[in-house]
This record gives structure tokens, sequence and C-alpha cells, in this order.
């Protein structure tokens, strides 16, 4: 079944308005609902009386309209009676300021009164929903984030030192503490990595990374116990925020999860000025494909122009549409639109809804209405399909954490550092998957490993069995510099993927801002025989590898800059150096001519194209992202599906914002 739906906040309007709502809802074809994630307060006013009357009303009146309801844990905003009760319960900051009432998100995932409270209140609505015909399954809390860095965690994190590392010598060890006389004697003595501490020894403050990390997936499993245990037959979910969200391990979150879901937003009012770049969402529902290896829901689908305290860009006639077509095209099974109304009061009266303030349906509410019916339509023919990717990029959360901490150049971030060399792949039209180091690569023709800072045995392992089994890899600066403890290796770099790489880093060069080198490639058929490049370049010394590219320019001018080398039947390349997106289409272009991978179609720039798979039969879905009307030439027996199930020509146009799916006969 595929779920086309909208979180609700039926708490915010007074009753007479429920019935209404879930009318238009289920005229605007809405078969799904997620209820009650911020009602604590609702469900108990007072500690230990529990209140569920409302809510059983407003789910009967939902299941009267053929809509089905997904039940969120309400643990994201605590009751101010419950946070009143002790200020342990607040989360501090890394400036060491511990937050007070007045927002969401504020609580300490480690403080024992409020994992009791939390289990308290999601065991009685798990028991009182267990078996409901309606309720179908959960979303745990929201969004979890945010480190905290309060005396309660500090001692969990000694605790969890302890488990780590069994002997604090062996942790002095790892962490080289006695740099600037840091030894340790006692567990108690290890702080946590207050920002008003100064830059913290980087090994102390990569397992804090990964124990506050760790700190929600354990609060996560308190309240996934408690659901499971009392309603086996719910699925149970966690809204996550895609690949831009740096804080948490989400592999490690969603290892025990039914499946992932994710919030889009595309447009908001913090970045309005930024040009709408669709790669980055894509890149956004890869990552979440790629938590589990498997489909995902969206549980918040932008539904309006988004806005706190600044209203952002209303999105455009059609965009609403094409966004939650974009999270269908790479492996949505559900989507959700965030709101239904928009709220009068709070925080977010300006984050729009479907609906405006009046509750009146107009021109958001007709397109959702729009694709509601054509999902009615075609869903069957989506939902479980499946995407097939011959390529895929690495990331690490580990690496991620270390850059956090060392950003090693000014000009350096890795999201953007991954995300310049994801798009370089998907301007190509071609599908990726987003995998973690550690996972089984035998299946993918190509492996990217964007800047993969920290590296062990065990990742090398599984990329030098990948590399001599026939695999393409590439590497890129930054690289097997640090061990699991966050401590830079004692060997040549790129460090343990040296030997893959058949090459030694002589030495390198962290540029400055703006400043440049030039490289001369000597690789395939390349138009441009030397390409600008900048922020860091590593100055190669082949052992083994041929040289693709050269340096022009400062003291290493003639060295080589890109290495490629065989290892068993498959190939390693390193690119030792960044540059702009010229740099990373150059190598996306010669990588896919080297392994023979086919564009899904020829297409004009500005198109999305993507493929599912149910079983044997190929859907694609094409975006149009332009202002322009886009011809497409089709090679193969397709119909529309949108429209009627008409075979179509060889030639498609496709108008501004639309969409086009195509099922291959
Ligand atoms: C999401 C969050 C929602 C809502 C929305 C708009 O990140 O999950 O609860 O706050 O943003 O700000």
């Amino acid at each position: 079944m595929f779920y086309f739906g909208v979180d609700y906040y039926p708490e915010q309007w007074p009753e007479e308005c429920w019935e209404v709502d879930a009318r238009l809802m289920q005229e605007a074809n809405i078969n799904l609902v997620r209820l009650a994630e911020f009602a604590w307060s609702m469900m108990e006013p007072v500690e230990g009386k529990f209140d569920f009357e409302w809510l059983d009303h407003v789910v009967a009146i939902l299941a009267s309209n053929d809509i089905k309801v997904v039940l969120g844990t309400p643990t994201a905003s605590p009751p101010a009676w419950l946070m009143a009760k002790d200020k342990s319960l607040f989360r501090v900051d890394e400036n060491g300021r511990r937050l007070t009432y007045g927002n969401r998100r504020e609580y300490c995932p480690n403080n024992p009164l409020y994992h009791k409270h939390s289990k308290e209140i999601v065991s009685q609505m798990a028991q009182h929903y267990q078996g409901h015909p309606t309720v179908i399954g959960w979303q745990i809390d929201n969004e979890f984030g945010d480190r905290c860095y309060c005396d309660t965690c500090r001692r969990a994190f000694q605790a969890w030192l302890l488990e780590r590392y069994g002997y604090i010598e062996a942790l002095n060890e790892r962490w080289g503490t006695t740099f600037w006389s840091h030894t340790y004697s006692n567990w108690t003595e290890i702080p946590v990595p207050l920002k008003t501490g100064g830059p913290p020894n980087p090994g102390l403050a990569l397992d804090f990374y990964r124990f506050a990390s760790d700190s929600y997936v354990s609060y996560q499993e308190l309240q996934l116990e408690t659901i499971r245990e009392t309603c086996p037959n719910h699925f149970v979910t966690h809204n996550l925020m895609g690949f831009q969200y740096p804080y948490l391990n989400y592999f490690d979150l969603s290892c025990d999860l039914d499946f992932v879901s994710w919030d889009v937003y595309c447009r908001t009012q913090w970045n309005i000025e930024t040009e709408m770049d669709p790669s980055w969402f894509a890149l956004g529902h890869d990552t979440m494909r790629g938590m589990k290896a498997s489909n995902f829901w969206v549980m918040e689908q932008q539904s309006g122009a988004a806005g706190w305290d600044l209203i952002g860009v209303s999105p455009q006639p059609g965009e609403l549409r094409k966004w939650a077509y974009q999270s269908i095209a790479h492996g949505a099974d559900a989507i959700i639109f965030f709101r239904w109304r928009t709220a009068r009061f709070g925080t977010e009266q300006y984050w729009h809804g479907i609906l405006d303030h009046h509750g009146r349906p107009g021109r958001r509410y007709k397109e959702i209405q729009q694709m509601g019916d054509e999902i009615r339509r075609v869903g069957q023919f989506i939902h479980g399909s499946k995407i097939n990717s011959q390529i895929a990029f690495l990331l690490s959360y580990d690496s991620r954490f270390s850059f956090e901490i060392q950003g090693n150049n000014p000009g350096f971030e890795y999201s953007t550092h991954f995300h310049s060399l994801y798009r370089a792949f998907y301007n190509k039209h071609i599908s990726i998957d987003i995998v973690s180091p550690t996972s089984d690569l035998s299946s993918y023709k190509i492996v990217i490993a964007p800047a993969l800072h920290i590296v062990s045995e065990e990742i090398t392992k599984n990329l030098e069995n990948y590399v001599r089994e026939g695999g393409v890899l590439v590497i890129t600066p930054r690289s097997g510099v640090k061990d699991l403890f966050n401590a830079v290796v004692d060997i040549p770099l790129p460090g343990l993927l040296a030997d893959i790489c058949g090459i030694e880093i002589k030495e390198y060069i962290s540029l400055p801002k703006h400043s440049e080198n030039e490289i001369k490639i000597n690789w395939g058929e390349f138009p441009e025989a030397t390409l600008k490049v900048g922020v860091w370049c590593d100055v190669l010394k082949t052992k083994g590898a041929k040289v693709l590219a050269n340096y022009l320019q400062d003291f290493f001018s003639s060295e080589p800059a890109i290495s490629l080398n065989k290892y068993g039947y498959g190939k390693a390349i390193y690119v030792g150096t960044m540059g702009q997106s010229r740099l990373n289409e150059m190598i996306a272009r010669l990588l896919l001519e080297e392994t023979g991978i086919e564009p899904y179609l020829r297409i004009p720039k500005g198109i999305e194209v993507s493929e599912r798979w149910l079983e044997d039969r190929r859907i694609m879905i094409l975006l149009n992202h332009t202002e322009i009307d886009q011809k497409i030439i089709i090679d193969g027996n397709f119909v529309d599906l949108l429209h009627d199930s008409l075979p179509i020509e060889e030639t498609l146009i496709i108008p501004p914002q639309d969409v086009v799916i195509l099922q291959e006969e």
C-alpha cells in the first residue's frame, strides 16, 4: 500500500474542525495521518493522569474517512510540569549553558528521570492503541539530535569509555594524553569537550561525539522496546534529517528501526538566498535509502512556504508535487506532507501547511489533491520497487566527526566535498547508493570514498577485497590519515590505503583561501588538458601506480597529482587534489566511460531521471526542474502512467515543474 498522508495537529484546533478536516483530507486522497507527536501535555496533563479520549475521537473520525494513523511519541516536546521538576532534565550546550523551557528538544538524552517519564507515556500510549485497527505504526520522538554536555552525560561518557577501553592506561595510550600532560589516572577525571575548554584532544572529542550519538540510539531503544513489547504488529520508525545532519551516526540510529523516514524541506527561510539545487535533496534521499539499504518514507514533505520568524519563498505551482515525486524517484514508499493546516499560534505560525490559517482549500490543496489522485492510480506500480545502483559513495560518520573537530583547511567541508563529487555523477543521470565503508561493495562497478579520513583494518580489507575482485575505487585527499582513535597514523599517507593505491604521499600542501594550482591531465580523452585546482594538494610518489595528472605550479610543479593503480582485477584511483566542479565532472565522465555505465537516457540539463524496478518491470520517473518545456527522446516502449497509460511517442515534452512516470512495456 502506498501511503499518501499529512501530519496533523488536531489539538491546535477546536473539536468542530476535526470532521471538516477529515472530510477534506479524504477528498484530497489522503489515506494516512501522523498524530500526537507534540501532544504530551494533552495526553498527560498532570503527572500520572492520562487522557486519550480526545485522541480516540480524532482517530475515530479519521477511521470513518478511511484514513490510517501513525502515532508519534511526544518526547521531543516535554510538558512544563515535567521540566519544572529538576533542572538536570535540561540539556547543556557545548558552551556549558543549560537550556531553559520554551522551545523543544531541550531534554538531556541520558537523564534517568526523563527516561522514566518517557517510558511511562510511551507505554501508556502503546497499551491504549495496541491492536487498534486504525493505528498501523509509530514514529519515535522527532528529529533526534544536539549533543548534551551536562554532568549526567559526563558520567555516562566516563562509563562508556570504561566499557570501550577497559583500562585507563589503554585510553591514555590511544588518546596520546602525554601531550600537554593530560594523563588520566581515574575515569572520573575525564571531561566532556566543552568549547570553553578550547580545542580538545582529538581522541577525546571523537569518542565524545560517538558517545553522544550512542546516547540517542540508546534513548530510542528504550522507546522501541516498550512499543515492540506491547504492539508487536506495528512498525516503528524515526524521522531523520537526511544527508546534511552531521551530529548522529544515522547508520547506528537506523539499525533497529523497521524502516527509515525523513523530513524533506527544499525551500526554507534559511536558504532564501541560495539557488535551488535539486542534487542536494537527491543526495538526502539516497543517503536515507542507504541507511538500511531499502526504501524509506518521507514523514514530512514540504507543503508550503516555510518560516519561523522570517517567511521563506513560496513554492511555485507544481513544485510541491514535483519535490514529492523526487522523493519517490529516489526510493520513497510513502509521502506524508507537513503539515495539514498552518498553525495560528506558536513558533511555527508561518510554516505553511496545505491549508492556510483560515483552513479553506486553495492552490496547494488542489496540487496535493491532484497528486493524491495520481498516487491512488499508480502507487501500486511504485510501492516496493527497487533502485539498482552500480555506483556507491562511502559515507563515514567517524570521518565527518573528525573533520568537525579539525577542519584541516578553511576551504574544505566534508559535506560540500562529498556533495560536489556526488553531483558530478548525479548530473550523468545514473543512480547512486550511499553506503557505509564496511558494507558489502561487491555489487558496485564504482565506489567513491570522499575524504575517508578514519580508516580501520576492517575498512582496509573491505576496500582491498572490492578492488581485488575487479572494482574501481576512487579515493580523495585526507583519506587514511587517522586511526579509529583519531590519532594520525605513523606510516606514509594515505596510511593503510597506500598499498591499494600504489602510491605514497611525499608531502601535502594546505592551500590558503583563493589560492590555486593547476594540473595537466593525462587520462582518457579530455578536451581540456589543464584544470585549476585548490584547497589541497597531495604530492604523490608512485609505487607501481600510473600517473594520470601532474601539478603545473609551485615548488611541486610536474609532480604527480592523480594516480591509477591496478590491484588484482580492479583499479584504485587516488585524486590528490580538490578543485572546482570541473575536476569532479572529469572524474565522473572518465570513470563512466571506463566502466561502461550508461546513463538512463540522453536528456537535457535540468531534467532529473531515475529508475525503479518492480521485479523486472522498469519504471522511469522524469522531473523537469527548469522553467521551460523540455524535449526528451525516448528509446523503447513505454506507457505514461500519469496520463491515462497512453503509449508514448519517441519524443516527449515535459512542461516546467512537471513530472512524467514511464513504465516499460
Ligand atoms: C521539522 C520538524 C517539524 C517541524 C518542521 C518545520 O524539522 O520535524 O516538527 O518543526 O521541521 O519547522
